[in-house]
């Protein structure tokens, strides 16, 4: 069989991306039902950044479809003294099934992914595909548990915060393939690469008004205004992104019934106000469970076992 990525979420067709889905709602339903899946097979699980959610959903979830995960992180790692991902990706090929990567830059993705064995994209400075995949999940899982036609197809979805961010741009390549609007809320300088925007234009809008990007929207979603290796921009961007905090007052604008969404880990009282992060309309710890789901499908869809 011939190898498979995930290193955007269009490296799937959306009818692959739907097959995902629907087997993420069986394994959740049923979590122990593949159990020997994996068996006699390792997966690697490289992480050049800090993590919890991705890492432990990742390790547990392998763990649940039989098979050995192998967490390596840079310290501990030759990565760490220098050697290139390219000859990571030559051991990792050769001992490994499926490799799961978080790292900076496109370009070391792009390196890790000449790897014999698929690769799938854990975060990096582009991109969050895993978290996003998961998210689409979790918005049809909360529209079909309010009696709603649980599919995202011309819903309107906000997202507040860094339209730069991995997360923003892994958005927009979503709301291409699921066919939603995204209504993407950013200051002037932190908006997403305009190619990007061209790409799914039918599908993105650009705002700087939170009133006018809430408009009738089924979800509304933010993330940190620094993100991992950004850290030295923290002031400046802290006086960027004012007036961009989720609070309760900004959420009137959306429709009474809109759910809040964040990848998590959250930063209380800059992007999103406590009261909203653990009020009545907050599903992040379900969003966050699911990454468990949706990860674990994705694994057996790659490796041809879906
Ligand atoms: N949302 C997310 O990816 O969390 P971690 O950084 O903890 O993995
Ligand atoms: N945009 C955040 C996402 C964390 C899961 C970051 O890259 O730090």
């Amino acid at each position: 069989m011939k190898k498979r990525d995930f290193l955007r979420i269009t490296d799937l067709a959306p009818a692959d991306l739907r097959d995902v889905l629907e087997l993420s709602a069986d394994l959740k339903r049923a979590p122990l039902s593949r159990k020997a899946a994996l068996a006699g097979r390792a997966i690697a699980i490289v992480m050049e950044k800090p993590s919890t959610r991705t890492r432990v959903s990742f390790e547990v979830g392998v763990a649940q479809l039989g098979g050995h995960p192998l967490v390596l992180g840079v310290q501990g790692s030759q990565l760490e003294r220098g050697e290139p991902v390219a000859d990571t990706a030559r051991i990792l090929e050769r001992l490994c099934d499926l490799i799961v990567y978080r790292t900076s830059t496109s370009d070391r993705m792009t390196e890790m992914a000449t790897a014999r064995v698929g690769v799938i994209n854990a975060l990096t400075d582009a991109g969050h595909p895993c978290q996003v995949l998961a998210d689409v999940f979790t918005m049809e899982e909360s529209l079909a548990k309010h009696g709603l036609e649980p599919r995202l197809r011309g819903r309107r979805v906000a997202f507040v915060g860094d339209g730069s961010s991995n997360m923003a741009r892994s958005f927009i390549e979503a709301a291409r393939a699921f066919e939603f609007h995204l209504e993407l809320c950013c200051p002037p300088g932190y908006r997403p690469p305009a190619f990007e925007v061209e790409r799914a234009k039918e599908f993105v809008e650009i705002h700087e008004d939170p009133a006018e990007a809430l408009r009738d929207v089924a979800f509304v979603h933010t993330d940190v205004w620094t993100s991992m290796g950004q850290e030295a921009e923290t002031q400046k961007r802290l006086a960027a992104f004012a007036g961009f905090t989720l609070t309760p007052e900004m959420l009137r604008h959306a429709p009474q019934d809109a759910h809040v969404m964040h990848c998590l880990p959250a930063h209380r009282g800059e992007e999103i106000d406590e009261k909203v992060l653990e009020g009545s309309r907050s599903i992040v710890w379900d969003q966050a469970e699911n990454r468990l789901h949706v990860q674990k499908a994705l694994m057996l869809f790659l490796l041809g076992m879906s």
